[in-house]
């Protein structure tokens, strides 16, 4: 078992310079995943699907969203979203227009850390205040007696119905008091009361869900919505008979929505390649143990894997003649934007990393050498992160068939949208699982700040339906 004292890396004399070839084949080695062993996670991951389409309490706990039937993009009106999980929260107006074109007004609010981790009851007047100050800035509050809004929350949330579902556990550096175990949208629509906002929740979706409905508005072959931002998940159109712990009756549908929360796949760590740079950051974060896939993939946790990494080196006195400084040697100071800035470093002199190792995170020193392996390393978390991303998509696309027809993966999030060649290396373990044809029938799609409009969407279906029953029954 490697430990933190066992681990072995070449070690210099201070004296010397690194032999920096020695240290990246080291490193390179220890964040490869060969071919060989993208099949064996592939295979484990759809176990695991089916485990969790069979039974509740899985770890991938695929989750029916109850949301059935595909967007024809001929679907009209106006709509509220919500959206709450990633950095920002967002309020927004949709019109849609049909013909898959729509119109938005929009506004971003921060979310503090102190909301983040304080009384969820305090989250939620928080949002009240948001929407209540949206709508009468927009005039929105004149346009409807009761406004309809799609609330993607993109947390791991028990679903029994569009607009009922309890929270399972918080990821992403959220930890509100009072929310878990919780139905999230009573939560939500009693801030609304307290406020008298007239708002009403039609929906509740997750932010995948969200991404691939709006993707789906205007390309109907989208059979599968991603996540790679600050944290990561997807969502796929499921056969109703598929789902074998389905207990919500019949729908005319044959297919939903199913949310997998693939971020907590393999906690049991059976397959993941699992560094020491992984298990130290997995020890010291929120929720050890939890959303080990997701901690080696998102946003959220790239950046710290790297300066875990770059930690190792220097104690080893292999980078920055050992020196480190306050800033590198705070968690998660080290931002994975950072490593967008150093993988575009192209620089002779890799310039823009020597502005971010010396101006940002203040190390005295560094040598062109030192800059190097920094980039290195930056490099071989991403493309790690990139191929483990590849092996959920191609475990999905396996499993519903959809590798072998003409599809889109509608995907949104940071790391995919700004971490250089991303998709370019997902696309080539994509290529080593089903060979160098498969990029004739899947195609990746960005489908950027789709999940807003996405609810906004699931939220005029689940409406329309409402009325449907209620002129049915009366
Ligand atoms: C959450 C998912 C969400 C994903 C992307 C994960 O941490 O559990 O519900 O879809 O992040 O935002």
């Amino acid at each position: 078992m490697s430990t933190w004292l066992s681990h072995k890396l070449p070690t210099v004399d201070p004296s010397q310079v690194p032999d920096v070839k020695a240290i990246t084949e080291q490193l390179t080695q220890e964040f490869d995943i060969p071919t060989d062993h993208l099949k064996k996670i592939v295979a484990q991951f759809q176990e695991e699907m089916q485990k969790g389409l069979d039974r509740e309490g899985a770890t991938v706990a695929m989750i029916p969203s109850f949301v059935t039937g595909r967007p024809t993009g001929d679907e009209k009106g106006k709509y509220l979203a919500l959206d709450l999980g990633g950095t920002n929260l967002r309020v927004c107006q949709f019109e849609l227009l049909g013909q898959g074109e729509y119109k938005v007004h929009q506004q971003k609010y921060v979310v503090s850390d102190e909301l983040k981790t304080g009384e969820m009851r305090h989250l939620c007047d928080f949002i009240a205040d948001c929407v209540d100050n949206f709508v009468t800035e927009n005039g929105s509050n004149n346009v409807d007696s009761n406004l309809q809004l799609g609330f993607t929350f993109s947390f791991p949330v028990l679903q029994t119905d569009i607009n009922r579902g309890t929270l399972m556990h918080w990821t992403k550096g959220f930890k509100c008091t009072g929310a878990v175990d919780k139905d999230v949208v009573v939560l939500l629509q009693d801030a609304f009361l307290r406020k008298n906002l007239n708002v009403h929740i039609a929906a509740i979706v997750n932010d995948t869900v969200g991404t691939l409905m709006a993707h789906a508005y205007k390309y109907p072959e989208t059979s599968m919505g991603v996540i790679l931002g600050t944290g990561t998940n997807a969502c796929y159109y499921e056969k109703l008979t598929g789902i074998k712990k389905w207990k919500g009756g019949d729908t005319v549908f044959e297919e939903m929505v199913v949310n997998m929360e693939w971020g907590a796949f393999d906690n049991e760590r059976r397959v993941l390649p699992l560094t020491i740079y992984d298990n130290k950051l997995d020890r010291e974060s929120i929720n050890p143990g939890e959303q080990m896939f997701e901690k080696m993939i998102s946003g959220m946790y790239l950046g710290e894997i790297a300066r875990n990494t770059i930690l190792m080196l220097v104690d080893r006195l292999l980078l920055f003649k050992g020196d480190s400084s306050h800033d590198l040697n705070t968690q998660w100071r080290f931002e994975t934007a950072y490593m967008s800035t150093i993988g575009e470093d192209t620089s002779a002199d890799l310039k823009d990393t020597k502005h971010v190792l010396e101006e940002i995170l203040q190390i005295p020193s560094t040598t062109k050498e030192d800059r190097q392996i920094v980039k290195h390393i930056c490099f071989l978390v991403g493309q790690r992160a990139a191929r483990l991303a590849a092996c959920g998509i191609a475990s999905v696309l396996q499993h519903t068939g959809e590798s072998e027809k003409k599809s889109v993966v509608a995907i949104d999030g940071s790391v995919y949208e700004f971490y250089p060649d991303f998709e370019q290396m997902m696309t080539t373990a994509l290529k080593e699982l089903f060979g160098d044809d498969i990029v004739n029938r899947v195609k990746f799609d960005l489908a950027r700040d789709g999940s807003g409009f996405g609810a906004a969407m699931v939220a005029m279906m689940s409406h329309k339906a409402s009325q449907v029953k209620q002129s049915t029954s009366a």
